[in-house]
């Protein structure tokens, strides 16, 4: 049958996952896959602070460059992740004062996101990501401790002036279903494109457990948002589990990421998926959380799993 990307692009979305460099280097079948299945890639962790900008203006491009030119041979869209984040931002940036470390922040956007301007693969960022608590309170980052919320808007001028034609996207996790958080960001939003802040698009990360339940509203919550006139889109799926498999637990997870699928289908505004990863061989969540795993759609041998079949039954109309 048709890989997933042809079922999606039939669709008008993007279906597309995050890669790591090191198996993108070294491994034929996670190149193969990646390549086949996917119209659309996040680097996981090639374009944070850490590995772009170690040390100041000392800019480091070989992960970026080496995602973005496969993705440029196999026909896909690169979205940038990610500007400003509390996470992986080098020790140097954390220990700036207000005043530098606005400056340093505006000269990392103006660098990273300039570097790749020109380029038709690098179509969107997420220029702040993670910015409220589990709350949905405004995060206590040393961003917000130095320069409190304005370098969220700060963020989003320098995305627009070093890229104005990139869709610029702010992602946050917990919120996919109706919830204070989620209700924080929509303020946020509103708020901020009534400033006229260039922020045209909202990310809704969806790192799902199968033990906590499906988000109440998913389809309703991402439809408000559309309602706010910026596109929307799912930028990491995974489902998590208690580990081992059962054939019970791919089933629900299976369920899971087909009802992600037939939310973005159901709303105009959203572009598309983007799934944590593809092969449970690499992901973050069992280092995170120790007992869990098997969150993804390709077992550990590149196996599809029940969820490889339903995202594609999914896209598919089927
Ligand atoms: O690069 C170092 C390497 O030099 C060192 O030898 C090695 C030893 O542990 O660590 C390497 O860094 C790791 C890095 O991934 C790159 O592989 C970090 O320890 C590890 O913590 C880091 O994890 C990433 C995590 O973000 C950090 O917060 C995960 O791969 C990545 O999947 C995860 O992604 C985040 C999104 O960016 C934002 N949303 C949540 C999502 C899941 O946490």
């Amino acid at each position: 049958d048709q890989p997933l990307r042809a079922h999606a692009e039939a669709r008008g979305k993007f279906i597309g996952t995050a890669l790591s460099t090191s198996p993108l280097a070294n491994e034929t079948a996670y190149r193969n896959i990646a390549a086949t299945e996917f119209n659309q890639i996040t680097p996981e962790n090639a374009m944070k602070w850490d590995a772009t900008e170690p040390n100041q203006n000392q800019f480091n491009w070989s992960g970026a460059d080496a995602i973005v030119n496969f993705a440029t041979q196999n026909n896909q869209q690169i979205h940038g992740h990610t500007l400003v984040w509390h996470s992986q931002t080098p020790a140097w940036v954390q220990n700036l004062g207000a005043d530098a470390m606005r400056t340093a922040m505006r000269n990392h956007i103006a660098q990273v996101a300039g570097r790749y301007a020109s380029n038709p693969t690098l179509v969107s960022w997420d220029v702040v990501n993670e910015v409220f608590d589990d709350n949905g309170n405004m995060r206590n980052s040393f961003w917000y401790q130095r320069l409190g919320d304005t370098y969220i808007a700060d963020a989003f001028r320098a995305a627009k002036a070093a890229d104005p034609d990139a869709r610029l996207c702010i992602n946050d996790y917990n919120v996919e279903g109706i919830n204070a958080k989620s209700t924080a960001m929509y303020n946020l939003v509103r708020s901020l494109r009534a400033q006229n802040v260039p922020v045209d698009c909202v990310g809704f990360q969806g790192h799902l457990s199968t033990q906590y339940g499906f988000p109440s509203q998913v389809q309703q919550n991402v439809q408000r948002f559309a309602d706010l006139g910026v596109q929307v889109r799912f930028t990491e799926i995974d489902i998590r589990m208690l580990t081992p498999r059962t054939a019970a637990k791919d089933t629900q997870q299976a369920t899971y990421y087909r009802d992600i699928v037939n939310a973005c289908l159901a709303v105009t505004q959203c572009a598309g998926i983007t799934i944590w990863g593809f092969t449970d061989k690499y992901s973050w969540v069992p280092e995170t959380f120790p007992s869990e795993g098997a969150a993804l759609i390709y077992d550990e041998n590149y196996a599809q799993k029940p969820s490889y079949t339903a995202v594609h039954n999914a896209l598919a109309g089927g």
